[in-house]
Parts: C-alpha cells; sequence; structure tokens
C-alpha cells in the first residue's frame, strides 16, 4: 500500500474507494497528510476533534466581508457579468457555519432554539407520510431507481415544508440546492459560474419574500423563527437570517439523501441485516449509526489556517487549507475495532463524528437521524426481496468530499 502522501484524491479510483487511503493514514499514523490542490488533510479522530475546537487557529470564515457567494472553488475573480447576476440579489454576509466564535455562538444559540427534539418529533409523522406517499409511487412497480425516487425527495420535502416553502417551490427548491451547493465545492468555468449565480440570486429574493411575510405574519415553520429570533432587542437581519436558511436548504439535502442510499446498498448487500432489522425495529437507529462510521455522507470539511503555525512537524501558513477527515476518523483503528468492517450492533458506534465535532457540529443531526430512520422503517414495512439489478454496480457520486450513490437500482415485491 502506498504512503499516504502518494494518494491523488481526484483520481476517480481513490474517490470510489478513499478507504485505502483512509487506511495509509492509521498505519503510517500521519498527523497531516499533504493532498495536492486541497491543502493539509488531518484524518486521526483525535487530531479531527482537537482541530475542529481551535476554532481560532482553524477559522470557518471561508469567505470575506461580502458574504457567502457560491463563486466555485478555483479562486478565480469573478467575471464582470456574473458579478452583475450576483448584485441583483439582496445583500448577505457571513452568518452561522460561515462565521466563527463569538458571532457563531449567537447565531447558533438562535438556530437551536429552532431545532428541537421536540420540534423533530412533531414533524415525525409527516415526515412518514412524505415517505409512504414516495413508496405509493413506484411500489406497484415492482422496480425502482431508490435515490431519485425516495432518497433525494424525502429530504427535500421535508426541508422545504419545514422552512415554509410552498408546494410550488419544491422543483425550484432542488435545483437552487444543487447549484449553490456546486458553486460551494467545485471547480467552476465561466457559464457554470452564471448558472450558479442566478440560482443563488433567485434563491435569495424568493427566501426574503417569505422572510418578509413571516416578519408580519408568523406561522409554525422555521423562516418565521428566524424571522422572530432576536439578538438583543434586535431581530436577526435579512442579510443574516438568508445565508442560514440557504445553509439550512444545502446542509440538509444532500447530506441526509447520501445516508438513507448509504444505509439502503448496505442492506441490499446483507439480507439478515433486513431481517433483523424488520424483527426488531430498534436497531435501526445503530444501524444508521454504523452507516455513518462507515460510510460517512460528508467525508470532510476544511477550515482555513488563521496564522503560521504547525501541526506536529508539518507547517501550515496562514490562509492555507486545512481538510477534517470526519470519514477517516470513523475508520481510527485507535476508536474502533476492526474499523473497516461494518458490525450492524457494533457497541461504540455512535462516537463517529460524521455530523462534525465542536462549536459546528451538524444542528440538524436529530432531523437527519429522524429522517433516515423513518425512511428506512417504511421500506422495511413496504418491499421485501429487495435485490440488486443483475450485474449492476451502482456508482459512487464521484468527488472526494461525500459519499453517496449516482443511481442505486434494485427489484422488489411489495409486502
Ligand atoms: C446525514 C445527514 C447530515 C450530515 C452527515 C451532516 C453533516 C454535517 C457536518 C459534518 C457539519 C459540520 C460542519 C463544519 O464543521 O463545518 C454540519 C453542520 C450543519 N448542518 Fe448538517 N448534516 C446532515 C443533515 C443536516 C440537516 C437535515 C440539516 C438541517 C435541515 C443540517 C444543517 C446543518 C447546519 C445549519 C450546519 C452548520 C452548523 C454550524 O455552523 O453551527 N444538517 N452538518
Amino acid at each position: 500500500m502506498p504512503e499516504a502522501q502518494n494518494y491523488d484524491l481526484t483520481d476517480s479510483k481513490v474517490m470510489a474507494d478513499p478507504y485505502a487511503f483512509y487506511r495509509a493514514i492509521h498505519r503510517d499514523d500521519a498527523k497531516v497528510v499533504n493532498v495536492t490542490g486541497v491543502g493539509g488533510w488531518v484524518g486521526r479522530m483525535s487530531d479531527v476533534k482537537r482541530i475542529a475546537k481551535q476554532t481560532e487557529l482553524f477559522s470557518n470564515s471561508y469567505f470575506d466581508e461580502g458574504g457567502p457567494i457560491p463563486t466555485g472553488v478555483s479562486g478565480q475573480p469573478l467575471e464582470e457579468d456574473v458579478k452583475d447576476i450576483f448584485n441583483q440579489g439582496p445583500e448577505v454576509v457571513n452568518a452561522l457555519w460561515t462565521t466563527d466564535p463569538p458571532v457563531h455562538t449567537t447565531h447558533r444559540k438562535l438556530v437551536n432554539k429552532a431545532f428541537t427534539s421536540k420540534w423533530v418529533r412533531s414533524i415525525e409523522p409527516r415526515i412518514e407520510a412524505i415517505a409512504h406517499e414516495l413508496i405509493d409511487k413506484f411500489a406497484s412497480q415492482s422496480r425502482v431507481e431508490f435515490i431519485h425516487q425516495y432518497a433525494v425527495y424525502l429530504p427535500m420535502i421535508v426541508i422545504s415544508e419545514a422552512l415554509g416553502m410552498a408546494v410550488g417551490d419544491a422543483e425550484n427548491f432542488k435545483r437552487w440546492s444543487d447549484d449553490i451547493l456546486r458553486g460551494n465545492l467545485d471547480v467552476l468555468d465561466h457559464e457554470q459560474r452564471k448558472v450558479v449565480a442566478r440560482s443563488f440570486v433567485e434563491a435569495n429574493l424568493r427566501f426574503e419574500t417569505i422572510l418578509n411575510l413571516r416578519r408580519k405574519n408568523p406561522q409554525s415553520d422555521l423562516i418565521s423563527s428566524l424571522a422572530a429570533a432576536k439578538i438583543g432587542d434586535t431581530c436577526l437581519a435579512n442579510k443574516e437570517a438568508l445565508p442560514i436558511i440557504n445553509t439550512t436548504m444545502l446542509a440538509g439535502n444532500e447530506t441526509t439523501t447520501n445516508l438513507i442510499g448509504n444505509a439502503m446498498k448496505i442492506l441490499l448487500d446483507n439480507v439478515d441485516y433486513v431481517h433483523q432489522l424488520r424483527e426488531d425495529k430498534s436497531l435501526i437507529t445503530p444501524f444508521l449509526d454504523e452507516v455513518m462510521r462507515f460510510e460517512c455522507p460528508v467525508q470532510c470539511l476544511y477550515r482555513i489556517v488563521t496564522e503560521d503555525t504547525q501541526i506536529g512537524n508539518y507547517p501550515l501558513e496562514q490562509g492555507s487549507r486545512v481538510m477534517l477527515g470526519w470519514g477517516s476518523a470513523g475508520r481510527d483503528p485507535d476508536y474502533f475495532d476492526q474499523p473497516d468492517e461494518f458490525i450492524l450492533n457494533r457497541a461504540n458506534a455512535h462516537r463517529h463524528i460524521g455530523f462534525g465535532w465542536g462549536p459546528h457540529v451538524c444542528v440538524g443531526l436529530g432531523l437527519a437521524r429522524a429522517e433516515a430512520r423513518i425512511a428506512i422503517a417504511a421500506i422495511l414495512d413496504r418491499l421485501e426481496h429487495m435485490t440488486l439489478i443483475n450485474d449492476y454496480k451502482p456508482k459512487y457520486v464521484p468527488t472526494f468530499a461525500t459519499r453517496g450513490f449516482q443511481d442505486l437500482q434494485f427489484s422488489f415485491c411489495e409486502r
């Protein structure tokens, strides 16, 4: 096995199976691995946790004071026509995810008030209804493309409704979310930047309209909670609330789709698990913890180094990036015995850090867990004899940042 330093994460084979790279990190006990085009990569559980908490040195301030504008990750200056498109949208500033304490602490307290476990419990019946409505659409067909007929739609409808969007916004919502996510994670050419800019402006204008309506006439949705949220005596301004809404839309869509899809693939590969979970539904939660550890939906996220420093002997320059490997931390043999085995009832699976760690730990983790649990329970209730289509090998989305399937086709019988 090559040294950890010698893996090329842009190689499609490494993206399809990053686990050899992670094994090399743990075998070499590498504190930081230099990854071309990315920067320093931190992959051991103890290092990832420590750095995620050192917010003054490893910052989430990815954007300058112009706020979180999704321009692609190449760092190229924006073309004039792309700037013109962005200028047509409402003003935004850095908020929540793209801030550090103390601003982050204030925003986070406000957002925590909306994402309570009581709120999650209150929408569980609706999540279950959405799951069954989606299954109704394909149940009689004996074959499904699970990602786009189920795993994409369930979280998309849940978040769109939770935010308080109108039914007619659902399709736009998905397009906005995909385009803006690409603008945050991918290298974009000029044409793609225009597409992303248009989606960003469209989404923010629509969110602004709803935010203004909810300020006058609150409903029981997340946008109303943000409209009512106050810092001292002052309401959260639109320019702060809009990026928080945006982050919620982005953070809650593809992530949860990946968790549901990755869980389904493991069930398709292990029919015994299907029987065990069906017999004892309380096993679904530990099963999903193990999926989060084993096939983590968000493999890594980066931080910006705020001053020259070093981790171990590895020097880090101010302004460079450090990647935090949530996925490789889940494969750390110092924490998990036989880390490359999927073990259904692993006693410490819940110690994974797939939802992040430290002040930015996922605010939607309760919702994500509920969605995945309900999504899988509904499938187990409604379908049986689930089998991957002959000779078909589902492919992962070609990126090292997230882990999920492009599509997942299987046949089944209705129960
Ligand atoms: C399986 C599904 C999910 C996974 C794997 C996931 C993963 C993560 C991770 C790793 C972070 C940490 C970011 C960082 O440290 O920079 C995070 C933050 C966040 N997540 Fe999630 N997430 C999921 C679902 C959701 C859902 C359903 C929502 C909301 C509807 C959500 C909203 C957020 C927000 C707003 C943040 C930023 C929190 C902050 O900066 O304080 N996530 N998530």
